[in-house]
């Protein structure tokens, strides 16, 4: 049956009105002023905004990192994802030296097939260029719709790539139309930096933090900007922490490169301080970057008002306190690096920034959701509000008072970094596809409902509009 969204304010990037909307089957068939559509069911959305769904470009979800595996699988990651508002995430596939691009795609889609309640994409790290990923890529972004690859500069000896490897991506995408992303931090100096503290009996989660400084993540971010100016490619810089970073993102961007910023709730929110935290505690805010000192995030604030940030990503890498995060005790440098953010990501952003009016509602969605759809191939099918495209809808309530906790939230972990905060709005209805996920907040979903989404390749017109 059809369903009829009424009363409700549709806010997309653009725009801000009253409107009812129409879907049949997975798709928005009608939007206008007093539809009444003879058996359609009605949802009265009065007093709600309605947004596109939330499009979460950076997700971790059943991922061995750190000596063990995410406590997030692509059912309970996705569930929670659609809780907090998000209807498409990209989650990363690891690959390995030696391995088969196509093999390890498979393996992730085997992880996330018949799990995901929610749409979702790959993306692809790179961690060598040898003849046999040459020959793959443009299988991976052309058929397999993969259309953005990872490079990690961090994580020695486990992730991490060396420069020419960068290099060599960032010109084979710029070839075949994909969009590179590094994680921006120099690995070399950073093990320098972690064996020089564990030497000196520093085993805190602190010195996670202080073996990570924030100007070698802008040093990162700076030599990314100019090998993607070298190979005259398109660059995206995933969770960017700190004013160092930003600035060399937007010099870049002045300078007329194609360069993308994201950054995520926990820069924008928590600070270095939590690390501190007594009896182990503070290794629950072990992130890679790590959190910084508090006068960054007004930086960060900045960068996505003005826009020299473009996204925000969740990051969602979950680990349980008991026995996973406690795996670094008396070492830092065996925290599991991540935390789970993906439920909250949506309304943190429309509390801390709309409500408190450091963005606009308009800007609010484009950052949330329709800025990750244009700059990884998903739109207009994803990202916004308008007739033809998938009904991925949030209905949601902007004056619920609520407090974010470990003990009502949905991610599959028994901590929440925002644990005890308050804040404004809640989505109450969540549609992907036309179909319910959330209904009057709760799951009304089924694993395995949401589709893998072959993506678009990078159109360096498309995501240029600010
Ligand atoms: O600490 C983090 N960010 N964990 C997830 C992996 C990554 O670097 O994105
Ligand atoms: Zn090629
Ligand atoms: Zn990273
Ligand atoms: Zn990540």
């Amino acid at each position: 049956m059809a369903k009829l969204i009424k009363n409700g304010t549709i806010v997309t990037a653009a725009d801000q009105y009253q409107a009812d909307i129409l879907i049949e089957g997975d798709i928005i068939t009608r939007i206008g002023l007093n539809l009444d559509i003879e058996d359609a069911e009605v949802i009265d959305a009065s007093g709600r905004y309605v947004f596109p769904g939330g499009v979460d470009p950076h997700t971790h979800l059943d991922m061995p990192f750190g000596g063990t595996v995410t406590a997030d699988n692509f059912e309970t990651g996705t569930k929670a994802a659609a809780f907090g508002g998000t209807t498409t995430i990209i989650d990363f596939c690891l690959t390995n030296k030696g391995v088969p691009l196509s093999r390890s795609v498979q393996t992730w889609h085997d992880k996330a097939t018949g799990k995901a309640v929610i749409d979702y994409g790959f993306h692809l790290m790179i961690a060598e260029m040898t003849e046999d990923v040459l020959a793959e890529l443009p299988i991976m972004i052309k058929e397999e719709g993969i259309t953005s690859l990872k490079v990690f500069m961090a994580y020695k000896n486990v992730f991490q790539a060396d420069d020419g490897t960068l290099y060599r991506t960032l010109i084979e995408a710029k070839q075949h139309g994909a969009l590179v992303m590094v994680h921006a931090e120099n690995g070399d100096v950073i093990e320098h930096l972690i064996a020089k503290a564990l030497a000196e009996g520093k085993t805190e989660p602190i010195y996670h933090a202080l073996t990570r400084p924030s100007v070698i993540e802008g040093e990162a971010t700076g030599r990314a900007a100019k090998l993607t100016q070298l190979a005259n490619s398109q660059l995206y810089v995933v969770h960017v922490t700190c004013q160092e970073a930003v600035e060399q993102i937007a010099e870049a961007r002045n300078r007329g490169v194609d360069v993308w910023g994201e950054t995520c709730p926990q820069y924008l929110l928590l600070d270095q301080t939590s690390l501190e935290k007594d009896d182990f505690e503070g290794a629950k805010y072990v992130w890679s970057p790590p959190l910084r000192a508090r006068d960054h995030q007004e930086a960060l604030w900045n960068a996505l008002k003005n826009g020299q940030l473009q996204t925000l990503g969740s990051d969602h890498c979950s680990f349980n306190f008991k026995g996973q995060k406690e795996l670094g005790l008396g070492d830092f440098s065996k925290i599991p690096n991540g935390g789970p953010t993906i439920e909250d990501r949506f309304s943190i952003l429309f509390s801390e920034g709309v409500k408190k009016g450091r963005i606009t509602l308009n800007q609010f969605v484009d950052i949330v959701s329709t800025r990750s759809a244009k700059l990884f191939g998903l739109f207009p099918q994803k990202g916004t509000i308008a007739v033809g495209c998938d009904a991925d809808i949030v209905i949601f309530d902007p004056n619920v008072q609520r407090t974010l906790s470990a003990e009502t939230h949905h991610m599959n972990v028994d901590y929440n970094p925002f644990e005890g905060m308050t804040i404004t709005g809640e989505p109450v209805s969540v549609l992907s596809r036309g179909k319910f996920v959330i209904r009057d907040k709760q799951f009304v979903g089924s694993p395995g409902a949401g589709q893998f989404l072959k993506r678009s390749i990078y159109n360096s017109a498309a995501p240029g509009v600010i």
